[in-house]
């Protein structure tokens, strides 16, 4: 059936890097992980674990030692970065935890930019305003990005990141630049075009109540994945009491 397809399959992914003429660090280790379509993935461990690294991997910015990454049964370990950079603008959303907005552009301009660079804006007023009301950033279109707020301006990347109807979306600390307030109202965000687009989404974070918006959380650890748990029909202060144990357990962040 076509939803219990994984999506995603890592397959014992191996990354080091040099630190200096002698010495290198491995930080992935053999790390294997399997995302189904549709899901909403939260992957946590502490600060210098990999997590960013793993984002570069996936969506083919920066290259495996060894091990494969299968999108959509494509291995895009395997793919030259020419194909790599289409395959990515055609079936990968990016989200960033500052944002990565251009301030010279309006709201509305930000959005259509991956459109605007492969002229293809035509056509697009009627996904830009699905995506606009389901964010309900129609009201700031015109608004320079310098005048909006951060909860906003995550908005509009996330509105950036589904103009292209990515297949999945990767968000790196989406709402590590966030106060309390915010981070709730993006994440719930997140979880409706999650829902109503059944997009994937894989969020890397260290905030326990961000993960707790997600269906499943995998925890990184010695450059693999250390453990898994889902949330299953739990609320989320019931899952985020279950991370939290989970994190003590391991004597996490
Ligand atoms: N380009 C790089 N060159 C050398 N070391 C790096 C590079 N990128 C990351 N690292 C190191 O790899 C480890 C993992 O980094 P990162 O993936 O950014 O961790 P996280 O996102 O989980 O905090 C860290 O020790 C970091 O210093
Ligand atoms: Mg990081």
């Amino acid at each position: 059936m076509e939803e219990c397809q994984n999506i995603l399959e890592i397959r014992n992914l191996k990354k080091s890097y040099m630190i200096n003429k002698e010495n290198s660090l491995q930080v992935l280790k053999g790390l294997n992980i399997s995302i189904g379509s549709g899901e909403m993935v939260a992957l946590m461990g502490a600060s210098g674990c990999g997590k960013t690294t793993l984002i570069n991997l996936i969506c083919g910015i920066d290259k495996a030692d060894s091990g494969s990454i299968m999108i959509d049964h494509e291995e895009i370990t395997k793919m030259r970065r020419s194909k790599m950079a289409v395959f990515r603008r055609n079936n990968i959303g990016l989200i960033f935890q500052d944002f990565n907005l251009l301030e010279s552009l309006n709201v509305k301009d930000n959005i259509l930019l991956p459109l605007i660079l492969e002229n293809r804006i035509e056509d697009s007023e009627e996904k830009l305003k699905q995506i606009a009301e389901v964010l309900s950033i129609a009201e700031i279109m015109g608004k320079s990005v310098t005048d909006i707020s951060g909860g906003q301006k995550q908005r509009v990347a996330i509105a950036r990141a589904l103009i292209n109807t990515p297949q999945i979306i990767l968000a790196d600390e989406p709402t590590g630049n966030l106060d309390s307030k915010s981070t709730e109202n993006v994440m719930e965000y997140l979880v409706d075009i999650n829902r109503k687009f059944k997009i994937t989404l894989v969020m890397v974070t260290h905030d326990s109540y961000a993960a707790s918006f997600c269906d499943k959380v995998i925890l990184l650890k010695d450059g693999i994945q250390f453990l898994e748990i889902e949330k299953n029909n739990k609320s989320n202060s019931t899952f985020l009491k279950d991370i939290y144990e989970l994190l003590k357990r391991i004597g996490g962040e």
